[in-house]
């Protein structure tokens, strides 16, 4: 007989995303407010652009209607109170912000709406776009001034409960320590980029890899290209191998390896999407690495 596979929680689903929360702070005619909101998210980077879906019946929709602006504040681990206060209670029902020993307030730079101290980030908008969607209006905010705390840590939310940022899981990822200079020389490429992504061949010999020196420095590696987005690898590989004067056949099946490069407490996360090649006469210089080399015994 089939056994019937029942999910445990069939309804409400909706309910179990996970999210940060941020504190949004308004101003209007009765003074400032504040409320809790989860669904709050950057939309754009150029310009930074945030968009808060909130209620129509809250008080902070009415305020921001009418000012056009609007804080974020980005709550961090040790407002829980904070944020249930302001998501607890309406302006309507209770001026949150002057309830006693709760709010931290900071003076905003860019607009007139006040802003929240110990927040990880605080982000001053000017409202560019209101449009109803389902039954919360997503408001779109043109960030004007934004603060980052790098001491903060995000608080976190999970079916109604709050959590902290306490692991990060990189068990996917295979950790390779490596000297001083060549965690720089990855972390200059990636210009300041989380996860580096390269393209590579590897034309391999009895014991050893053939290597070219990285232009204008004297670090050595499988011949690499960083390819715009959006750029096929394999073509842009191919063509960056033609412009090196590098005769190599580039085999068609791509091999992925993701490293996360460390020294000491910094470390660089690099994924190579590589392949295998066979060298033709070189009419460039290049020369062969021994494949103990601490990148190159991880490529293979
Ligand atoms: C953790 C948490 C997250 C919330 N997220 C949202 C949200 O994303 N959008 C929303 O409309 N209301 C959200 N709320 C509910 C509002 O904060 C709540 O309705 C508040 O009373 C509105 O305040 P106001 O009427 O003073 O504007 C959230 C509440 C909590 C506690």
């Amino acid at each position: 007989m089939n056994k019937v596979l029942t999910r445990k929680i069939p309804s409400k689903a909706e309910r179990y995303f996970s999210t940060g929360i941020s504190m949004i702070t308004s101003r209007g005619p009765q003074g400032p407010n504040i409320m809790a909101a989860e669904w709050v998210i950057q939309i754009s980077y150029s310009p930074v652009l945030i968009a808060v879906f909130i209620h129509n019946g809250s008080y902070t929709i009415k305020n921001i209607e009418k000012t056009k602006e609007f804080g974020v504040n980005v709550a961090s681990q040790g407002q829980t109170t904070e944020v249930s206060v302001a998501g607890g209670y309406s302006g309507s029902e209770i001026d949150k912000l002057k309830i006693k020993n709760v709010f931290k307030i900071s003076q905003p730079h860019k607009i007139k709406t006040p802003m929240i101290a110990d927040c990880t980030i605080n982000a001053e908008c000017k409202l560019v776009r209101k449009e109803k969607l389902g039954d919360h209006v997503m408001l779109v905010g043109k960030v004007v001034h934004i603060e980052y705390d790098d001491t903060k840590s995000p608080l976190l939310y999970h079916k109604g409960r709050y959590f902290g940022l306490h692991s990060t899981i990189e068990h996917d990822r295979k950790e390779v320590l490596v000297s001083k200079n060549t965690l720089e020389f990855f972390k200059n490429l990636a210009q300041g980029k989380f996860v580096l992504k390269c393209v590579g061949v590897l034309v391999e010999s009895k014991d050893a890899v053939l290597v070219i020196k990285w232009p204008k420095t004297a670090y050595e590696t499988i011949p690499l290209a960083i390819p715009p987005q959006g750029k096929n690898q394999r073509d842009y590989l191919t063509r960056h191998l033609n412009n090196m004067k590098l005769q190599i056949t580039v085999e068609n099946e791509p091999i992925m390896k993701r490293l996360v490069l460390k020294n000491g407490t910094e470390i660089q996360r690099v994924n190579f999407v590589l392949f295998k090649g066979k060298s033709k006469k070189q009419t460039r210089e290049h020369t062969w690495k021994p494949k103990n080399d601490e990148i190159i015994s991880n490529l293979i």
